[in-house]
């Protein structure tokens, strides 16, 4: 009999080849891969269609984990900073493959369960579309419904004074995130830095608030993109886990019950 674990493992499998299928064009070379257990399916399906599909491109890594995958599955990786340019500039990805911890209902995110947020941005950042593949258990109206915190990384030196900004900015019981149980300590980055998690009541998305509204809803609560806007000034942070405002190049591999948006 199939177990609850077989049938995520299931949906995870099916939100990754989904998004290859709808997603990654023979046609394009540069293609990023994200972290987590989902990606593992990404990596697979792509590996499933034959290496005539997929000789031509090249894979970029969103950290140590991904390099692994990449690495292991015999595609040609790059890494983000290693890419050619082209009349003066690192070359885009043509699309960018990651999973979530989180996807509210205008397709933004929580990621950075893995620790992996940094990176993932970067890559993110520098492809023409970003496709989430996260499966229905990650999804809800509003993010840090089900996900409660926003991972953030940050410099370990900072750490102490980034803690008592969030708290001044609402986040009820910030705290450093600590290594695998194996190991004592922080949770360190591939960067060297450590994460934050930060909870925060359940994000508003622009509809949600009225004109007389700035960034802040009757409750207290904040708006993704004036919250992002606020986190991102705060020295020591490096990046946050919230992925907004992809202005329409955003687009989701989504497991079963959720619909998937076409290019
Ligand atoms: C890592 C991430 C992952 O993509 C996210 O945690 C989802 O992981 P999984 O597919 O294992 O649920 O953001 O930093």
């Amino acid at each position: 009999m199939e177990s609850a674990a077989d049938h995520i493992e299931m949906a995870k499998k099916q939100a990754a080849y989904q998004a290859v299928d709808d997603y990654l064009l023979p046609s394009y070379k540069f293609v990023g891969i994200g972290s987590g257990s989902t990606v593992m399916y990404v990596v697979d399906a792509i590996v499933s269609r034959g290496s005539e599909f997929y000789s031509e491109m090249t894979f970029i890594p969103t950290g140590s984990q991904s390099k692994g995958l990449i690495k292991t599955a015999g595609l040609n990786m790059c890494c983000v900073d290693e890419r050619p340019f082209i009349n003066g500039q690192p070359v885009a990805l043509d699309v960018a493959f990651d999973g979530a911890d989180e996807v509210d209902e205008d397709l933004n995110l929580i990621k950075g369960g893995g620790a992996c947020l940094f990176q993932e941005k970067l890559v993110a950042t520098a492809a023409r579309k970003f496709v989430a593949v996260a499966d229905s258990r990650k999804k809800s109206l509003r993010l840090c419904t089900k996900w409660k915190t926003i991972p953030i990384e940050v410099l370990p030196l900072a750490a102490p004074d980034v803690l008592r900004r969030l708290r001044a900015m609402g986040s009820p019981s910030p705290a450093v995130r600590s290594g695998l149980p194996s190991k004592a300590g922080e949770c360190v980055t591939d960067n060297g830095m450590w994460i934050i998690d930060a909870p925060f009541s359940p994000l508003l998305i622009p509809k949600d608030l009225s004109s007389a509204e700035d960034g802040k809803g009757r409750n207290g609560s904040w708006e993704i993109q004036t919250l992002a806007d606020e986190l991102l000034k705060i020295p020591g942070i490096v990046e946050i886990g919230l992925f907004y405002g992809f202005n329409g190049n955003q687009a989701a591999g989504l497991g079963k019950g959720l619909q998937a948006q076409k290019p």
